[in-house]
């Protein structure tokens, strides 16, 4: 495993994915003897969240301590040295020296990256900016796999504020390692994002669709849905990018007939939080997957902080 995890293209198997899959389906079984499940005991997590998360935060703190260790955190930046003029670089010494295994979220984006530079135990990007979210793109394939049993040949809807997800910039990456996929893309103007540049392959299908009426007519295998952020457009309107974004609600909305004619075996899927992008009553229908995608984040959670505790995957 990797000493640092920055960014989802730092997976360039699909292989390597699997791996982490296994070692998470193999942490949970209670009946695997040959899993020491308190490992990391007598190991610290520090957690540094300087933008708000309610999933990403508790579930790599629950998952820290669900592995045996403790978990310390600063939530507010402006509570430690940060205001007294320390640099990043030395916050993170400091913490290095402190803790044994670093989650950083940041509003700005290559925070992580910085971080990774200077610290001398790993450091784990929980989401910088509009920039990526790597774990989160890990659980949503450990999603997929769990049902489809591969990404391979499925069709993918992706909706939303697709130029400032940073969860789709990491599952693009990720969805990149696989074979025969075909896109199916749908957001307001202004906010899409170039898909040949995220995939990074010519030969790849992508269909580009005019509401979640078309999107859904396709029987997509999944439909990822995305909020509009709306905490960085104010950053894109201050440097003149954003004008406007045309979302309309009919058009990027998923309700519960749409997801009526969706095939039985579609999932319906969101990073969370959720904004107004899906009617409340699709919870109850079996293809909605988010809360399914929380619970499979601290598994996920404590399958990585074990392989890059203890490299328990290679
Ligand atoms: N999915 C996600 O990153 O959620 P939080 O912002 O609540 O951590």
């Amino acid at each position: 495993m990797f000493k640092h995890l920055i960014s989802a293209s730092q997976f360039t198997s699909e292989k390597q994915l699997v791996n982490l899959f296994d070692a998470a389906d193999q942490i949970i079984n209670p009946h695997n003897q040959n899993y020491d499940l308190r490992r990391a005991k007598n190991l610290v997590m520090a957690t540094w969240f300087d933008e708000p998360s309610t999933r990403t935060r508790l579930s790599f703190e629950s998952a820290m301590l669900r592995v045996g260790g403790s978990v310390i955190n600063i939530t507010d930046k402006h509570s430690s040295s940060f205001a007294k003029g320390e640099t990043w670089e030395d916050t993170i010494k400091t913490i290095s020296n402190i803790a044994d295994i670093i989650v950083i979220r940041t509003a700005k984006e290559g925070e992580a990256e910085r971080a990774a530079a200077v610290s001398s135990v790993p450091i784990i990007n929980a989401g910088d900016g509009g920039g990526e979210h790597p774990t989160q793109s890990i659980l949503d394939l450990y999603t997929i796999y769990k049902h489809f049993g591969s990404c391979n040949g499925l069709s993918i809807g992706l909706v939303g504020d697709l130029k400032h997800n940073r969860s789709i910039h990491s599952i693009l990456k990720l969805l990149n390692l696989h074979q025969n996929i075909t896109y199916h893309i749908l957001h307001p103007s202004a906010l899409g994002l170039n898909p040949k540049e995220f995939l990074q392959r010519g030969d790849i299908p992508v269909r580009i669709h005019k509401s979640m009426d078309e999107l859904v007519d396709v029987g997509p295998d999944v439909i990822y849905m995305t909020r509009i952020q709306s905490e960085r457009h104010k950053i894109s309107t201050a440097q003149g990018q954003l004008p406007e974004y045309n979302y309309n609600p009919k058009l990027h909305y998923l309700n519960m007939k749409q997801v009526e004619r969706l095939p039985g075996t579609s999932l319906v899927m969101h990073p969370l939080p959720r904004g107004q992008e899906i009617a409340v009553e699709v919870d109850q229908d079996h293809r909605a997957s988010y809360w399914r995608q929380v619970k499979n984040g601290v598994n996920i959670r404590m399958a990585l902080i074990n392989s890059m505790l203890f490299d328990v995957c290679e």
